[in-house]
């Protein structure tokens, strides 16, 4: 339908009845235009029809891209998302490559957590196993799994779509590209908008020292209806996303970035060690004790049962808090992961996110990687963005009206996302990063539960083990 010559009320019906706008896209648009509260009930009841259409039909949108080979015949295995809510749309996109290939997909979840994943995937490449045909790969592992892939720089580029520069240099090891992007990641917190608001505060915090202020009001009043509410829950066990975590406190408190470009290991300092202590101070107090065994769907649990004020977390749970069966629908919103007080400090927002890799033990390469092609597609992307909330990797897609309509932040955080976000020292540490990882993870997470008492002391233990690790590179 062209509504380019429509009035702006017979604009925003049709955009109702199509679904095309949001319930608070509706609401916000309506209220300016100053119409009617039945008009408005009417188009909120149409809105609400077809996104709840949309709800119970994952994947949906998916389009299959032209230009897919005929593969009749072929199967192939393919490991995706974790386990959770993310799968039927998964689901819905393997059965459209599949009625659109003859290719027959069988998915599988791996690991939540990125630490185990890639046990299972170093394990499984290792033995040359040849039943995996191709795999999500996350941003930090290219270095680590470059051996095993196949090199898929030619196919990246079947549509003519410009990647992010920033990941493809990122998967590109030694002239090979590892991984096609699929979609990226950067840190951000949510907050309740009317839990602010009610609690007498007008903006989201923009230091580390407001948000600590606003989580401990909000989480006092609000404790006594509900014993089970937290000021600020986020990732906090012993595991790559602490890293993605623990980097954002230390980098927005001027306290660098763990293994500098040149290599120079740069976390024993006084500002990364207070950005800890921070931290540690949270733990039993504006967030739970248990927050130290939190991954990134135990944090959400928290905060999709209405149960904190704030919330750091990657966009994937955006969608989910606006689904039409959500308690905080239309009542949060996102912004930039918090600052330190001091000199130096900025805004950190932590990169992650993840590629598509066709294993070089693969028996059905062709296959397998115009599955890579398909699920990277603009089309792909474009349904993964606005059901899921996932962010696209292909430039163009930020200047989609149906992306921005169903994630507005994507428009407001644009410059996080389109290559202001923190990198892990994953390149400079190559094939050693999970090394660096796990031993700074494991030593934040001491300092959190308190094992390790004096933080200053972990630190420089921590630098120790890390400059080993730099000098075998
Ligand atoms: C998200 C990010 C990924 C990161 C992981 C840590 O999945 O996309 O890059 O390593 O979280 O838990």
């Amino acid at each position: 339908m062209d509504n380019g010559s429509a009035s702006p009320v017979t604009r925003l019906l049709a955009e109702a009845l199509t679904g095309r706008a949001s319930r608070r896209e509706v609401l916000k648009r309506a209220s300016a235009l100053g119409l009617s509260a039945p008009l408005v009930g009417i188009m909120l009841s149409a809105q609400a029809h077809v996104a709840g259409a949309q709800d119970a039909e994952p994947g949906s949108l998916i389009e299959a891209p032209e230009g897919l080979p005929d593969l009749s015949g072929a199967k192939i295995n393919v490991i995706l998302g974790q386990d959770g809510p993310v799968v039927p749309w998964e689901e819905a996109a393997c059965k459209k490559f599949s009625d659109a290939t003859g290719c027959q997909v069988t998915r599988t979840s791996g690991p939540e957590s990125a630490t185990e994943r890639l046990a299972q995937y170093q394990q499984l490449l290792a033995a040359q196993a040849s039943d995996v045909d191709a795999m999500t790969i996350d941003v930090i592992w290219p270095g680590i799994l470059a051996p095993h892939a196949v090199d898929l720089s030619e196919a990246i580029t079947w549509q003519g779509a410009e990647y992010f520069d920033r990941i493809v240099n990122n998967n590109t090891v030694n002239g090979k590209l590892v991984g096609i992007p699929w979609y990226t990641d950067a840190g951000i917190l949510y907050y309740r908008t009317d839990l602010l608001q009610k609690h007498g505060f007008e903006a989201p915090p923009q230091t580390w020292t407001e948000l600590e202020e606003m989580a401990s009001a909000i989480q006092d009043a609000e404790r006594a209806d509900n014993p089970d509410f937290y000021g600020f829950v986020w990732q906090g066990a012993a595991y790559e996303g602490l890293t993605c975590d623990a980097l954002e406190w230390q980098v927005s408190n001027g306290g660098g970035v763990i293994i500098e470009e040149d290599l120079t290991v740069s976390v024993n300092n006084p500002q990364a060690i207070a950005s800890f202590e921070r931290a540690r101070g949270w733990v039993g107090t504006i967030s739970p004790e248990g927050v130290t065994t939190y991954k990134e769907e135990d944090a959400r649990g928290v905060w999709q049962a209405g149960n904190a004020a704030f919330m750091r977390n990657w966009p994937y749970a955006y969608s989910l808090g606006q689904a039409s069966d959500s308690v905080i629908r239309d009542k949060f919103d996102v912004t930039l992961v918090p600052k330190g007080d001091g000199e130096n400090a900025v805004h950190a927002d932590t990169l992650g996110g993840w590629q598509m890799m066709v294993s070089a033990y693969s028996k059905n390469t062709d296959a397998a990687v115009a599955f890579a092609q398909y699920m990277t597609s603009r089309e792909v992307q474009k349904s993964f963005a606005i059901e899921e909330s996932r962010l696209p990797t292909i430039v163009a897609l930020y200047d989609d009206a149906d992306v921005l309509e169903a994630n507005p932040f994507f428009g407001s955080l644009k410059d996080v996302f389109l290559g202001g976000a923190v990198a892990r020292p994953s390149t400079v540490t190559s094939d050693l990063y999970n090394e660096v990882s796990t031993a700074y993870f494991t030593a934040v997470n001491e300092i959190l539960t308190g094992q390790a008492s004096d933080a200053a002391a972990r630190v420089a233990q921590l630098a120790d083990q890390l400059q080993g690790i730099v000098s075998e590179l």
